[in-house]
């Protein structure tokens, strides 16, 4: 029997560049056809049972690209955002972000709590954005915050197991992806879920993220729904 569909898919939308190259455009237009091909993709997500959809929007190694880069990068989230907040009466799409807001810039901050706002009265698909994020960075911010409340006597060094280190993560609120997708043919995670990763499956797709479709997509979940998920132990026990 095939297994169900998986309740939460993490996508890193990679290739946006290159498709950009590929027609001799600026590797901007490239994201805007990124972010316009996550639109038309999640428009038919929400018509499925998949209940969250992670995507990786901006690593913590981003910021080392040219600093026009990131600025378009971060005009078109905040287009992004600001039409989601213009329009949010014709979308159930709950938003919200994972990653460390803080070194974002004040404007962007603030449309992204206006964001939040909106976002805790729907109960749609959610669509949870990566923003300065990096798995490395979100393990070591959960740390400390396990190590003040150790400190404060409000968490026992006994008490930490996996559930309360996850409780401590940005994803805390809910489960694991159980399928991660990778555009662009690259074969890496780049610093995305690494601890909520752990049994995860994979799927990596040769187009280029402003290509990948709903059908694409589609294959993916295909994929993941023919495999056996063991979790280190035997079916046949
Ligand atoms: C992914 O596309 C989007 C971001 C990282 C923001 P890239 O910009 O990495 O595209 P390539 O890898 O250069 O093709
Ligand atoms: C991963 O893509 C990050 C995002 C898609 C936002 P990158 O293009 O930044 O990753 P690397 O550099 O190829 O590993
Ligand atoms: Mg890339």
């Amino acid at each position: 029997m095939e297994r169900a569909l998986p309740k939460h898919i993490a996508i890193i939308m990679d290739g946006n560049g290159r498709w950009a190259k590929k027609r001799l455009l600026p590797k901007k237009i490239g994201h805007k056809a990124g972010a316009d091909a996550l639109k038309k993709l999640l428009k038919k997500v929400e018509e499925t049972e998949i209940e969250h959809i992670t995507v990786y929007a901006f690593s913590t190694e981003n910021w080392k690209r040219e600093k026009e880069e990131i600025d378009d990068l971060m005009k078109l989230l905040k287009d992004y955002i600001q039409q989601y907040i213009k329009e949010n009466e014709k979308s159930n799409i709950k938003i919200d972000t994972i990653g460390d807001l803080t070194v974002l810039d004040e404007d962007l901050q603030r449309d992204l709590a206006h964001l939040k706002e909106i976002s805790s009265k729907k109960t749609g698909l959610s669509l949870h954005i990566a923003l300065n994020y990096g798995g490395r960075d979100e393990i070591i911010r959960a740390v400390k915050n396990i190590v003040k409340d150790v400190n404060n006597n409000n968490l026992l060094i006994e008490n930490i197991d996996e559930n309360m280190f996850s409780s401590y993560l940005d994803t805390r609120e809910y489960k694991d992806p159980e399928l991660i997708v990778r555009t662009s043919g690259e074969l890496r995670i780049s610093n995305f879920l690494i601890w909520q990763a752990a049994y995860s499956e994979f799927y990596f797709s040769d187009k280029l993220w402003p290509d990948f479709t709903f059908e694409d997509l589609e294959q993916a979940i295909n994929s993941y729904q023919k495999r056996e998920r063991r979790f280190g132990g035997r079916l046949d026990s």
